[in-house]
């Protein structure tokens, strides 16, 4: 499924229809039943895990995000989550890879610097910690998580020569609009999820028309069906105050708003901004807001299909 409804005041994903009889049924399940129903969920469902295995309660974007198949785009604004729900999936992905049989998954994170993509690692141990708690971490290493089965998430800078010789069974790129030689570094991570056929994730804020997300959001793979597509503006983010981003969007000028926190693409040419000077006059990646946001009235957790469905009902 891909919704890409930008003139939606907040996250279409949130109003995906939910079927009550699904519920009734699944209320009626005994105790052990239940257990049963959520160990197997939390292995082929990542909304699934990331709820009753880390603690985490998603926005509906997010939960789309952990169940769409194949190669995956995400263009979003500043703050969103796009690192913590990457950070969900790849932790998913090797957490349950000896109970699917594939205990050698690895997952490779590749950002514009080592510390970007340890950004991703970081949230990834975060979330096994809590849901594998038996399992023990070496945490001397932030470069690599490698579980007792052999399952690896492995951070990596942005370059094309350190991604070789690799076999991925699922390849992220973080910060995509900040990776210098991007179809290099691209046309490194395609051989190596070739035998596995796992996802390329790509995930990124619009930068200029040079961006290897532009493409696939607005260019000439536009209709390319290989791609599930997610356009996440920061408004949608019940974390976020209305009120920060009117004073962002002062701050910045319309144009710079329009990218940073609309997920909208705005420079006619790559020339026209200067990257550095844009840079500076952003947000450091460890900004946090001061105050609580006024959450949205929203239904929680909502309806992205069954899987969502039977989560709740067997949490509950
Ligand atoms: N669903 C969520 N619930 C609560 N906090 C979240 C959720 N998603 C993200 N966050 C938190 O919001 C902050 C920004 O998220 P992050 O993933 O770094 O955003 P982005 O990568 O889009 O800039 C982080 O502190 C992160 O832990
Ligand atoms: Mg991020």
């Amino acid at each position: 499924m891909s919704i890409i409804d930008l003139d939606s005041d907040t996250d279409p994903y949130a109003s995906a229809p939910r079927d009550p009889a699904r519920y009734d049924k699944l209320a009626k399940l005994g105790r052990a039943e239940k257990k049963l129903l959520l160990d197997e969920l939390c292995i082929v469902d990542p909304v699934a895990w990331a709820k009753a295995r880390a603690g985490f309660d998603l926005d509906p974007w997010q939960k789309a995000f952990l169940r769409a198949k194949g190669n995956t785009a995400v263009v979003a604004g500043r703050r969103v989550g796009k690192t913590a729900v990457v950070a969900l999936r790849a932790a998913h992905h090797i957490a349950v890879a000896a109970e699917l049989g594939v205990p050698d998954r690895t997952a490779l994170v590749i950002a514009p610097s080592l510390r970007q993509a340890t950004e991703t690692t970081r949230a990834a141990r975060a979330a096994l910690a809590k849901a594998l708690p038996d399992v023990e971490f070496a945490s001397d290493n932030k470069l690599q998580i490698e579980l007792p089965w052999g399952a690896r998430l492995i951070a990596l800078p942005g370059e094309a020569s350190t991604s070789r010789g690799f076999t991925a069974s699922m390849a992220i790129a973080e910060e995509s609009q900040s990776l210098e030689h991007a179809d290099e570094i691209f046309a490194t991570i395609a051989p190596t999820l070739a035998t596995t056929g796992g996802p390329l994730i790509v995930v990124g804020t619009p930068m200029d028309y040079q961006d290897v997300l532009y493409p696939i959001f607005e260019g000439e793979a536009v209709h390319d069906p290989s791609w599930s597509r997610f356009r996440i503006p920061t408004r949608w983010c019940p974390r976020v105050p209305r009120s920060f981003l009117e004073e962002q969007r002062r701050l910045l000028g319309e144009m710079i708003y329009a990218r940073e926190f609309e997920a909208q693409w705005s420079a006619p040419t790559s020339g026209m901004f200067d990257r550095d000077l844009l840079t500076a006059a952003l947000l450091p990646n460890d900004f946090t807001f001061a105050a609580p946001s006024p959450a949205p009235a929203r239904v929680h957790p909502t309806s992205q299909g069954l899987g969502a469905a039977i989560a709740a009902a067997v949490i509950s």
